[in-house]
């Protein structure tokens, strides 16, 4: 008898101290592992909305880049990680929705896998191009595509990511296969493209919008039914001739499968936060990010977002002929 007390104790005890640990959290720094390399769209959009999530948490939220496989690597290390909320995660259209089609043996299921805590930026999808392309305009581009598939390439951040799917997307309507160059993120695939050493790229607009402003890359189109209020100047696809190409992406915060549910309240609450905050509202909508619905951000939201990207993803990857791993 004095056996089965001794043991209910210390499960009772064991159950306290976490839920005491729950009830304290967070009381050390939180790492947010982002999947692509640092200065990429994945990570400006970390950088902005966890500088504010942070202040709401009152502590620091450290971000981790590890990349690789289309941010597969990332987030597999993220999944398997403790479940306590001191190891999230920034995912998106390409890491929770197009990876399952393209890689099979994938170690996540995006579905399932994740205690999702709500989206964080939409990032619509400009086709940009090296300055001195020759074509002036997306009808010209298209043209020079095609022409010189043979010595044309295309950047991209690895099978699977956002400007590989939405660029194997954009080579199938045109119907073309450029020579595909896999970076560790579209931040290092741009300072390429600046350098006019690769051609071209589909790439989210909280990436490409400054050097677009500056005039170092050209924007032919962004594939959005409206234009962008910070690229007033850049023609839809639709205006410009390719209205079939309509694709953006969004990038949102993801903890491991069986994090306690006031530990994803608390994160999701800062989360919700930081998109209310002008500050940090202006720093997204200045890069022609847009911000988030409230059922977006919303765990509900991003879990239904998930189940219909992957949903949606795999047939239009498996017709456009896109590669597995
Ligand atoms: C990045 O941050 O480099 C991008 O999100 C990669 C991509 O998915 O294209």
């Amino acid at each position: 008898m004095k056996k089965i007390a001794l043991a209910l104790a210390a499960v009772a005890g064991i159950a306290a101290t976490g839920a005491q640990a729950q009830q304290n959290y967070p009381n050390r720094p939180i790492t947010m592992i982002v999947p692509f390399a640092a200065g990429g769209p994945t990570d400006v959009v970390a950088r902005i909305v966890t500088d504010h999530m942070s202040r709401t948490l009152g502590q620091q939220i450290v971000i981790e880049n590890v990349a690789g496989a289309g941010g597969t690597t990332g987030i597999t290390r993220a999944a398997q990680s403790q479940p306590d909320g001191y190891t999230i995660m920034m995912g998106h259209m390409g890491t929770h929705g197009a990876a399952p089609a393209l890689y099979p043996n994938l170690k996540y299921d995006p579905t399932k896998d994740f205690a999702p805590i709500g989206m964080a930026a939409g990032t619509p999808i400009l086709i940009v191009a090296k300055k001195d392309l020759p074509a002036s305009d997306l009808k010209g581009f298209i043209e020079y595509v095609k022409t010189n598939a043979d010595k044309v390439n295309q950047a991209h951040a690895g099978v699977g990511s956002v400007s590989h799917t939405t660029g194997v997307l954009f080579d199938s309507i045109v119907g073309t296969k450029p020579t595909m160059v896999a970076y560790r993120g579209t931040g290092p695939a741009l300072n390429d493209l600046m350098a006019g050493t690769v051609d071209f790229m589909t790439d989210q607009i909280v990436n490409v919008a400054p050097q677009i402003q500056g005039g170092n890359i050209k924007a032919y189109a962004i594939a959005t039914p409206e234009r962008s209020p910070a690229l007033p100047n850049v023609p839809t696809t639709k205006e410009a001739g390719l209205g079939d190409y309509q694709v953006s992406a969004w990038n949102a915060v993801f903890a491991p499968k069986g994090t306690p549910n006031d530990v994803v309240a608390k994160l999701n609450d800062a989360l919700v936060k930081a998109l209310a905050d002008e500050n940090t509202k202006k720093r997204l909508l200045d890069l022609g990010g847009v911000i988030p619905s409230a059922e977006e951000q919303s765990p509900e939201g991003l879990q239904k977002l998930v189940d219909s990207e992957v949903a949606r993803w795999t047939p239009v990857l498996q017709a456009a002929g896109a590669k597995a791993e």
